[in-house]
């Protein structure tokens, strides 16, 4: 007799993922009222049925032990988590200047408590070529655009992370990056459907290392262009510079869309590793998301 014993990543949906262990813990501290204002505003959100998956949620652990985020740790991927203790999240306010009618200061807590919170479930993929699934909450980054209406004359958005030396360790030692971290985008995919800001993960506040309290989530694009820890975002008439284009322009692109026929100049992207078991799955168009942001582009945006 043959018995087939299921590899990790075969496992379904509902046992591979810690979901509905989470969505009942966190139902249960809510309705018991143990959450302080923030907690619960961050991580409350009905999931949106619209954004579905064709792979199990990844592990909690593993999506928040595995991070990119070089101001802590740019050597050493799961040591991020150990190295956030000092940094300070709440209270936080980000600004949002530049090209629009209503520039203001945001507080988050005020804001969240006027924002449509939801949950989705998105697949992301590093340029590195790992991939991970998880649920963000989260808005549309369009609806923030509304309170602060851009000009016309608005075609980019620019994004900027804290500059804390004292609290982020890695900005001090890896000194030679033009820090703070800054990214961008054209409005159009500001203002897509799919365009997230991000407050909380597997229905809790967004960790630190994952980007706390605030960070952007564009799923089709590769991982760097979701911006973590954001304190300002400003609208713009040119396109702007990104910290990753700047030092290697030949390999991190403007756009930087996810797109398995254009290897990055020193590995390919055909394949991606899904995190923690690295299954290695073909890399999709967009990451999956044609159907949402095919039509923003001419083809040669990559
Ligand atoms: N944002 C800042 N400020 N600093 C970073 O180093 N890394 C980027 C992106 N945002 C990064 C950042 C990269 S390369 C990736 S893949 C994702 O964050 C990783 O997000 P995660 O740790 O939540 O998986």
């Amino acid at each position: 007799m043959l018995i087939r014993i299921p590899k990790r990543w075969e496992i379904p949906e509902r046992h591979a993922t810690p979901e509905s262990a989470y969505l009942s813990r966190r139902e249960l501290l809510a309705a018991a009222g143990l959450f302080g204002l923030t907690g619960q505003a961050q991580a409350a959100g009905q999931r949106n049925p619209k954004y579905t998956l064709d792979r199990p949620v990844t592990e909690e652990w593993a999506a928040t032990g595995f991070n990119n985020f070089y101001e802590f740790d740019a050597q050493n991927k799961e040591n991020v988590k150990n190295r956030v203790g000092k940094f300070v999240t709440h209270p936080w306010e980000f600004e949002v200047s530049g090209l629009v009618a209503k520039p203001q200061t945001f507080d988050l807590d005020a804001l969240l408590k006027k924002m449509p919170i939801e949950e989705r479930l998105y697949r992301f993929r590093c340029v590195e070529a790992w991939s991970m699934a998880v649920p963000w909450t989260g808005f549309q980054f369009n609806e923030l655009m509304k309170l602060v209406e851009p000009k016309p004359e608005a075609k980019f958005v620019r994004f900027v992370t804290a500059s804390r030396p004292d609290e982020m360790p890695g900005m001090r030692e890896a000194h030679w990056y033009p820090w703070p971290y800054f990214e961008g985008l054209r409005v159009d995919e500001a203002a897509n459907e799919l365009t997230l800001l991000t407050t909380g993960l597997y229905g809790k506040p967004l960790p630190k290392q994952n980007g706390a309290p605030v960070r952007m989530v564009v799923p089709w694009k590769y991982g760097y262009k979701s911006i973590k820890s954001i304190v300002k975002i400003e609208f713009v008439a040119r396109q702007p510079q990104t910290f990753w284009n700047k030092q290697q322009p030949a390999e991190y692109g403007f756009y930087s869309n996810v797109n398995p026929k254009k290897p990055h100049p020193r590995w390919s992207q055909a394949v991606e590793k899904v995190i923690p078991t690295m299954e290695r799955r073909p890399t999709l168009p967009y990451n999956g998301y044609e159907e949402f942001v095919a039509s923003l582009y001419n083809g040669r945006e990559f």
